[in-house]
């Protein structure tokens, strides 16, 4: 791909602008040698204002989702890409969430630009659980694992029930929910079933994927190794 169309690519700005940028000498070599657009030179090897560019197609990078945050690009609200560098909202291909937390759902939240990865990821077929931790407003009734893991639970319009959710009880008015699908407001939805209200919900993993220490707010990029982890778990 030409620079000029690679480096646009990734948010620094329109092709014009790009171009511009070449013409300005603000495109270079890690040695400072200034760079043409017609140079055929590797990704790594491009610097912009002396910073190496951000990272090519095919990123996947984790979020610690703050509650007060949306999954969207439009929100007139805080949203995700907010909490990350104003460029990656520019890129193409978009960098979407794979799949989405509620606004008032903190946790682990993946981001990609590989259509085919999201996919991998999402599929029913690849079964990567999801581990969430709720409070509720009221005490567990007692019956939730096994309503929870019946496989019959119907959720209202919906077509289909639930496939089988593990549940583990972590407290009077707090458990430990593990999902391999995702339906909207599903938790919350499920809870309300059971006569419950869930007051904090927090995703701690996705597939063999947790959050380690990353602090709420940040992201990191995701690795060949963090890539494998994250299909080693499915049930
Ligand atoms: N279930 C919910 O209700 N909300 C989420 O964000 C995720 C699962």
């Amino acid at each position: 791909m030409k620079l000029v169309k690679l480096i646009a690519n990734l948010g620094y700005g329109s092709r014009k602008q790009v171009a511009l940028m070449f013409r300005e000498g603000r495109i270079t070599d890690p040695a400072g040698e200034v760079l043409y657009a017609d140079d055929a030179v590797a990704h790594a090897n491009v610097r912009v204002d002396g910073e190496p560019l951000d990272p090519p197609q095919g990123l996947l990078l984790m979020l610690h989702k703050p509650v007060g945050y949306t999954c969207s690009t439009k929100d007139p609200g805080r949203v995700v890409y907010d909490l990350l560098p104003p460029r990656f909202r520019l890129r193409d291909p978009v960098l979407s969430t794979v799949g989405r937390l509620d606004r008032d759902t903190s946790g682990l939240l993946l981001m990609t630009d590989d259509g085919a990865l999201l996919h991998r990821i999402t599929s029913p077929k690849s079964h990567l659980p999801k581990v969430y931790e709720a409070t509720l407003a009221s005490d567990l009734r007692g019956d939730e694992a096994a309503v929870f893991g019946s496989g019959t639970l119907m959720l209202e319009s919906e077509k289909t029930p639930l496939a089988p959710a593990g549940f583990e009880a972590l407290g009077p008015r707090r458990a430990r929910i593990t999902l391999v699908e995702g339906r909207y407001h599903q938790i919350r939805r499920m809870f309300a079933a059971v006569g419950n209200h869930v007051e904090t919900l927090h995703r701690h993993t996705l597939g063999g994927l947790g959050l380690a220490d990353l602090p709420a707010g940040q992201w990191r990029l995701l690795d060949e190794t963090d890539r494998a982890t994250l299909f080693t778990n499915p049930v």
